[in-house]
């Protein structure tokens, strides 16, 4: 809990406030505080405090007596934090402050030696990382959740005809596997993109201090490697002013947000009582308070808007750290509520349609019902004109486009015409194409790779799992 009482201003000056003799204002102080939030990195900004002490004994810049209380005062703050024992003060601004303020009353004196040869500004930077990089490997694993029930619905389905779609109108049949495997493909991307983003940024800031570097003999190399990180930033000016990593993850997750957005309204659609291709169990249905019959997809809906939310996110910390000048400015400090919202946003909203997924029964029927629909084989015919009349495309999509003319005139299927009807149009049509007319013949006769037909599916699940779940 923090404490949102005015204070006096006497603890933040404890820190910086040499040169002050007032305190700040209360809305000073409001408005300059991010322990509200920064709070949230703390195991971070101690495990970077401990490394950094350690670093600083192994220099001979610290004696090992001041690093070792330093150490065991830091994994006292720790337990109390974890513990929910800890009080916040508005008063002393952000997480990094609030734990040596609690250090120094826990050790005393050598507490003020642990902000030798570093300052906020890497500190923040180092924190934030470290942060983002675990909540990269939590995203993963989320996205990775997700691909898991899209790729177990895909099994199921492999062969479940639906009409697929282009304009929103009946295109071609595929399989219902197909179609959630195409989503399993763009939850691939997003974590591809993570895995990019955290090799990009795996670099330290820690050790650039303000912004100029140090004159302390203090060894990046040692810090970096104990934080897990590949190298040292090799600038300290960048080191301490680049938010690269927030923004590429907040694109990633914008970009994978509008994915799910897409997913999302299919579903929406799918529930509705016009298309009735899916059912959504009880645990992720709503109903109305007025209207007795209603069973909404709520949670659907609320996954389609969540990516409002996320770009959002993105487009703030952009505008954020627009045209800010080098090296850290305090604007910086706004970085990390959009991040800590777009991830926790974008976790539920995995979590959620990963559980809309479990809990869905497809209405099979009614989907290959209308897979047939909107004369949805006429490509299939055109392809048969291609191959046995050996018709150029652009003639037999005319042909096509002339029996689509009958049948709709008649009000009949493509399937339903007689072989007269056809060879009314086109005198060379025989008996053998009835072959590749109906749902089944077009599905099964799609095995280009990556196509619809139900033994590539179920080959590109197999496929998936390896790729994605192995
Ligand atoms: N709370 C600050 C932030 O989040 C920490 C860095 C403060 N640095 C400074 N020079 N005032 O950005």
């Amino acid at each position: 809990m923090t404490e949102q009482t005015k204070g006096s201003g006497s603890d933040a000056s404890a820190m910086w406030g040499g040169r002050f003799s007032g305190g700040p204002s209360d809305i000073m102080e409001e408005i300059n505080a991010s322990i509200g939030f920064d709070q949230r990195f703390y195991a971070q900004d101690i495990r970077a405090s401990k490394a950094h002490a350690e670093m600083l004994g192994a220099q001979n810049i610290l004696t090992q007596q001041d690093v070792e209380s330093i150490c065991q005062g830091l994994d006292a703050v720790y337990a109390e934090i974890a513990a929910g024992k800890f009080t916040f003060k508005r008063t002393l601004e952000d997480i990094h402050m609030n734990v040596e303020g609690r250090l120094k009353e826990l050790i005393g004196e050598a507490a003020g030696r642990l902000h030798t040869g570093r300052s906020r500004n890497d500190q923040v930077a180092t924190d934030f990382k470290l942060w983002v990089r675990d909540g990269l490997d939590q995203m993963d694993a989320a996205l990775r959740h997700t691909q898991a029930a899209l790729i177990g619905q895909a099994e199921i389905h492999a062969s479940s005809a639906m009409p697929g779609f282009t304009h929103l109108q009946i295109a071609q049949p595929v399989t219902l596997g197909h179609h959630l495997l195409a989503y399993v493909e763009m939850l691939g991307r997003d974590r591809s993109r993570l895995v990019d983003c955290r090799k990009r940024m795996n670099e330290c800031p820690l050790g650039a201090a303000a912004l100029a570097g140090t004159s302390f003999p203090i060894d990046r190399q040692m810090t970096a490697q104990a934080l897990g990180f590949d190298r040292p930033s090799a600038n300290s000016l960048d080191a301490v002013s680049d938010r690269d990593f927030a923004l590429e993850y907040l694109s990633a997750l914008g970009i994978a947000a509008v994915h799910l957005s897409r997913l999302a309204e299919e579903y929406v659609l799918w529930c509705s009582t016009q298309f009735g291709y899916a059912r959504l169990g009880d645990s992720y249905s709503t109903g109305s308070s007025i209207m007795p019959q209603k069973r909404n997809p709520d949670a659907a809906e609320l996954v389609r808007s969540k990516a409002g939310r996320v770009i959002g996110s993105l487009a703030a910390l952009l505008i954020v750290m627009k045209g800010l000048p080098l090296a850290y400015s305090k604007d910086m400090q706004e970085d990390k509520e959009p991040v800590f919202d777009a991830h926790d946003t974008l976790m539920l909203a995995l979590a959620a349609m990963a559980g809309m997924l479990e809990d869905t029964t497809f209405n099979t029927d009614r989907m290959a019902a209308d897979a047939g629909k909107g004369f949805a084989t006429a490509t299939d015919l055109a392809d048969w004109l291609v191959r046995v009349l050996a018709m150029p495309f652009r003639d037999a999509h005319h042909v096509t486009g002339a029996v689509v003319k009958l049948a709709e005139d008649r009000g009949l299927g493509l399937e339903d015409l007689s072989l007269e009807d056809l060879q009314s149009v086109e005198p060379q049509i025989t008996a053998a194409v009835f072959e590749v007319l109906g749902v089944e013949n077009s599905l099964k006769s799609r095995i280009s790779l990556g196509g619809t037909a139900p033994d590539k599916v179920r080959e590109a699940c197999a496929q998936a799992r390896l790729r994605f779940l192995g």
